[in-house]
C-alpha cells in the first residue's frame, strides 16, 4: 500500500479484514496527504427524499458526458454503506439537534447530501479516525518518510513490489525495496505541478508517474479541476493556498465582482452553486474583464459563520480579513486531478497486480469534472472493492526482474520553471499556442539531469512526467469540456466524447491515444469478487 490518505488507509483496513498483512508506505508522515485538508465533506444519499439516481444525475452533469455510468452507479449505490462503516470505525460527523447527520450542499448538487465534521474540517476527522484504526492494527507495518520510486515487475509483467528511497537517519537512509504480492497506489494528486494549488506539498503526481513508467495507462489527465475559491493571498502567493469551501456557498455565501455585483446569477440555474468548472470559468472571465487577480466571496449573511466554518475563518483572520464584516478575496487554484491511472471498477490498472485508489486513479466516476465531495467518497467505495479483490486471491510472491529502462532523475532546480510554465499555459484557461510553449519548456527541462539523485530530484522527475503527460493530453483535446477550457476551441465537440489515454513507450516517449468511452470494464482480477 503506497499512500496514507483516505484511499490508502481504508484499503489497508479492508485488506486486513480479509486476513492479509499490509506494508503501508508513505512519503512523509501518515497525516500529510490531501485528506486532512478536505473541508466540505462526503457526498452520500442519506436523506429519504434523495435518491442514488439523483446523485448519479448530478455526478454525470458535472462530468459533462465523460463519466462511466457503471462506475458512477457503484459510487452512488455503495457510498452510503461505506460511509456508515466509516462512522462505525469512529469518524464523528456533525449532527442536527435531533441527532441526525447534518447535510449541506455544494456546487452541482441539487440536494443536501454532504456530511461534514468539525464544521469545515471533515478530512481531518476522517484522517484521525482512520489513523487511529491503523495504529491499532498489528498486521499493518507502517513505513513513513519513504518515497516510492518505481514498481518492481516480475518476468511475467506482474507487480512484485516497489523500490523506495527511505529518508531515515544514518544507516537507514537510502534506496531499498519492498516485495509484495500486489501493490496499491493511493498517492493522491498532482496539484504541485502548478505554482498555486490547494494541495499539500506531497501532491507531486508520484503514483501516476510510477504507473506510466511501469507501463500502466493514464487517462483524463487534461481534466484538472480548479477550485473556484482559494483564499487570495496576493499576486506572489505560491504553494499550498487555503481553501474556502464551496459549502460556504451552500450555506448562502455568494460571489461578487469588483463593483460589488453578483455575477453567477443568470450564468447557470444553480447560480453560485453551479458545478465547479462553471464557477471557475465565470470567475476567470470576471478577472480578465476587470484586469484583476481575484474576485470576492460575500459570506457576511451566514449567521453561525464561526461555528460552521472555524478553519476557514481562522485562515481568513490570519490573513487580516474579517469574513463577518467584509467579503473574502478569492481566486481559482489547482485543486483536483479528475484523471489518473485508468482502473476498472475494482481498482485494477492495466498492469497485473497493480491497483490504484483515490485521486491517483481514474475510475471514470469524475469524467471531465469531479462533483464536489465525491472524492473522499470515491476513496471509501473503491478501497472496499480493492480489498475484496485482494482478499479473494493473490498470486504468490514473484521475483522482480531488473528494470530494462532505468530513467535518470532531474535537477530539483527546474521546479520553479516547471510550475511557472504550467500555471501560465496549462491552467484553467488554455490555448494551442500556450500549450505548445509549455510543451517546449518541459522538453527543455527534461534534459537537466542530476548525477546523485535524492528525494527532491525524484519528485521533480515525477512532476515533469505528469506535467508532460497532462500537457500532451490537453494539447490533443481541441474542445472545451468540463474543467478543460480551450480559448481557441470554446465549445464542446461530440467527436471528443471519449478518453485520451496516455502511455510511456519503451524509449521513454509519451504516447496519447483517443478512445471512445469504455463503460464499466472489469479486469480478470475482479472475477467473483463481491463487496
Ligand atoms: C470544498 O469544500 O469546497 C472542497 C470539497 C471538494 O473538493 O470536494
Amino acid at each position: 500500500m503506497v499512500g496514507s490518505g483516505v484511499a490508502g488507509l481504508r484499503t489497508a483496513l479492508h485488506a486486513r479484514s480479509y486476513g492479509l498483512s499490509v506494508i503501508l508506505v508513505t512519503k512523509v508522515n501518515i497525516d500529510d496527504g490531501s485528506t486532512r485538508w478536505a473541508q466540505g465533506g462526503i457526498a452520500a444519499v442519506l436523506d429519504p427524499t434523495d435518491t442514488p439516481a439523483a446523485h448519479a444525475a448530478d455526478t454525470h452533469a458535472a462530468g459533462v458526458g465523460l463519466c462511466d455510468p457503471v462506475a458512477v452507479d457503484v459510487l452512488v449505490n455503495e457510498g452510503p454503506g461505506r460511509l456508515r462503516e466509516l462512522i462505525e470505525l469512529g469518524a464523528a460527523f456533525d449532527r442536527t439537534p435531533d441527532g441526525k447527520l447534518a447535510l449541506t450542499r455544494e456546487g452541482g448538487h441539487h440536494a443536501r447530501r454532504i456530511v461534514h465534521a468539525g464544521g469545515d474540517a471533515t478530512g481531518a476527522e476522517v484522517q484521525r479516525a482512520l489513523h487511529a484504526a491503523i495504529v491499532g492494527d498489528a498486521g499493518i507495518d507502517l513505513i513513513e518518510h519513504a518515497m516510492v520510486l518505481d514498481l518492481l515487475l516480475a518476468a511475467d509483467g506482474r507487480a512484485a513490489g516497489v523500490s523506495l528511497h527511505v529518508l531515515g537517519e544514518g544507516s537507514t537512509d537510502g534506496v531499498g525495496a519492498v516485495l509484495a504480492r500486489a501493490v496499491v497506489l493511493a498517492t493522491g494528486g498532482m496539484g504541485q505541478i502548478y505554482a498555486a494549488t490547494t494541495n499539500p506539498s506531497v501532491s507531486t503526481g508520484d503514483g501516476v508517474a510510477l504507473g506510466l513508467r511501469a507501463g500502466a495507462v493514464a487517462a483524463d489527465l487534461e481534466f484538472v479541476q480548479f477550485h473556484p475559491t482559494s483564499l487570495y493571498l496576493g499576486p506572489q502567493a505560491t504553494g499550498q493556498q487555503p481553501l474556502i469551501s464551496e459549502a460556504m456557498r451552500g450555506e448562502g455565501a455568494f460571489l461578487i465582482d469588483g463593483g460589488g455585483q453578483r455575477f453567477m446569477t443568470g450564468i447557470h440555474p444553480l447560480a453560485d452553486l453551479a458545478p465547479r468548472d462553471v464557477v471557475a470559468k465565470a470567475i476567470t472571465r470576471v478577472m480578465l474583464r476587470e484586469a484583476s487577480d481575484h474576485v470576492r466571496l460575500d459570506a457576511t449573511g451566514i449567521a453561525d459563520l464561526d461555528a460552521r466554518f472555524p478553519s476557514i475563518i481562522a485562515s481568513c483572520r490570519a490573513a487580516g480579513i474579517e469574513p463577518r464584516s467584509e467579503p473574502i478575496p478569492v481566486r481559482p487554484a489547482a485543486h483536483y486531478a479528475s484523471g489518473g491511472l485508468r482502473t476498472d471498477v475494482w481498482g485494477a490498472t492495466s498492469v497485473p497486480g497493480l491497483f490504484a485508489c483515490g485521486e491517483v486513479a481514474c475510475t471514470g466516476v469524475h469524467g471531465a469534472n469531479r462533483l464536489a465531495s465525491n472524492s473522499l467518497l470515491e476513496g471509501l467505495v473503491f478501497a472496499a472493492r480493492i480489498g475484496a479483490v485482494l482478499g479473494k486471491d493473490l498470486f504468490p510472491q514473484a521475483d522482480p526482474v531488473p528494470a530494462h529502462a532505468p530513467y535518470g532523475a532531474l535537477d530539483p532546480a527546474i521546479r520553479s520553471e516547471l510550475t511557472a510554465a504550467m500555471s501560465t499555459h496549462v491552467a484553467a484557461l488554455r490555448s494551442g499556442d500556450g500549450l505548445a510553449k509549455a510543451g517546449e519548456t518541459l522538453r527543455d527541462l527534461s534534459i537537466r539531469a542530476v548525477q546523485e539523485p535524492g528525494p527532491a530530484a525524484w519528485e521533480v522527475t515525477d512532476l515533469l512526467m505528469v506535467a508532460s503527460a497532462l500537457t500532451a493530453a490537453a494539447t490533443q483535446r481541441t474542445e472545451t469540456r468540463g474543467c478543460h477550457w480551450r480559448a481557441d476551441h470554446p465549445d464542446a465537440d461530440a467527436s471528443w466524447l471519449g478518453r485520451i489515454d496516455v502511455t510511456l513507450d519503451a524509449d521513454g516517449t509519451l504516447q496519447t491515444a483517443f478512445n471512445p468511452l469504455r463503460i464499466g470494464a472489469e479486469s480478470d482480477a475482479a472475477q467473483g469478487a463481491t463487496v
